[in-house]
């Protein structure tokens, strides 16, 4: 964690919740990724979420709650193994997708019966969560980005982001994970767990917990499972078009001054101090905490084109995978 709970700075928490009990919206900081906070229990809070976002109404979003609330305010029951997954990653970058008390929160539920509750590891936002209807409020917080687009990792790409839309954003330094959360289903009754979308905790992890293999939380979705929009094909993309491409690929066409940006986990090629080449970290952790912001970074030159290197196939790098695959629009 970048930020230790001395950093916080109580009159600026204490204003924030003013400017929620208002029905207005905050920047979130989280491990994961910023979020656009509002009060899950407002119907106008909540929609004005939809408008600043520009997301479709039928979307849910996730409910983010202090690490002594009580889930049982929000979901009507808990399952052994959402029990078990709570008590080992919370607070931490997982959201559990529990069956919902009926009429809580219903703005947060895009229509379903179901809800996603996550409990963040940043000081700032379970400081937040704290002094908010005495800790046992609960924040609307999707991603802090225009619907579909990157999602933000600093407080100044919040900004950027939704200018005026946003009345204040709580500056909590750069996001440790750099991704969004891991989402796991728990709301089947009678059935295992599912990752609806991978993330900050691997399936593995989750499978270490649950004492079950990795492959069994990975089985297509049911039909009738919840909607994830996380997952739709096209998702998380930059402006500039964005092509996942083999390194021999890349090394035979990529130029240093050509309008092309590189994002790979190695250094150019050529050496060359006019190229637009980021060089990634080569672990998936340290991969996913730059992603979003070299991918900004890239966005804002006016590039023709993003090239991305593939990344490795194996399991650690299943979440990073997922959200360059949404984000392409060309994967030759
Ligand atoms: O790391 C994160 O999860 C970040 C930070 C801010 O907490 N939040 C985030 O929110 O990524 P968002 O809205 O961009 O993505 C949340 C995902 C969406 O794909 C949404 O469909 C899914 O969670 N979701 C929310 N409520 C759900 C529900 N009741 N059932 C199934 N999926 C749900
Ligand atoms: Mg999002």
């Amino acid at each position: 964690m970048l930020v230790t709970e001395a950093a916080v700075n109580l009159p600026e928490i204490v204003a924030a919740v003013r400017l929620l009990e208002q029905g207005r919206l905050v920047g979130l900081p989280t491990e994961t990724v910023y979020g656009l906070a509002a009060d899950a229990e407002s119907d106008a809070a909540v929609a004005r979420i939809y408008a600043a976002k520009g997301r479709p109404a039928d979307h849910p979003v996730i409910v983010h709650v202090h690490r002594h609330a009580d889930p049982l305010r929000w979901a009507s029951e808990l399952s052994p193994d959402a029990l078990r997954l709570m008590a080992a990653f919370w607070p931490g970058p997982l959201t559990l997708v529990l069956r919902r008390n009926p009429g809580v929160a219903d703005a947060c539920a895009g229509g379903q019966d179901t809800i996603a509750l996550r409990c963040p590891d940043h000081p700032l936002a379970q400081a937040l969560l704290k002094e908010f209807k005495a800790g046992q409020g609960g924040l609307a917080a999707p991603s802090a980005n225009r619907f579909g687009r990157v999602s933000p990792t600093t407080a100044a790409h919040v900004r950027a982001e939704l200018g005026d839309a946003v009345a204040m954003v709580l500056d909590g330094g750069p996001c440790a994970v750099g991704i969004e959360s891991t989402i796991v289903d728990c709301s089947q009754p009678g059935r295992p767990p599912r990752v609806l979308r991978p993330g900050g905790i691997s399936a593995q992890a989750l499978a270490d917990v649950l004492d079950c293999a990795a492959e069994d939380l990975l089985a297509r979705p049911l039909e009738s499972a919840p909607r994830v929009p996380g997952a739709l094909a096209s998702h998380y993309a930059p402006r500039t078009p964005l092509r996942l491409a083999a390194a021999a690929a890349i090394d035979a066409r990529w130029k240093p001054a050509g309008a092309v940006g590189v994002l790979a986990p190695r250094p150019a090629p050529l050496a060359d101090p006019r190229g637009i080449w980021i060089q990634a970290p080569s672990d998936a952790e340290g991969y996913a905490h730059h992603l979003y912001a070299a991918l900004r970074d890239l966005d804002g030159r006016g590039l023709d084109a993003i090239w991305v290197e593939r990344l490795p196939g194996d399991p650690a790098w299943d979440a990073v995978r997922d959200r360059l695959r949404r984000a392409a629009t060309d994967t030759t």
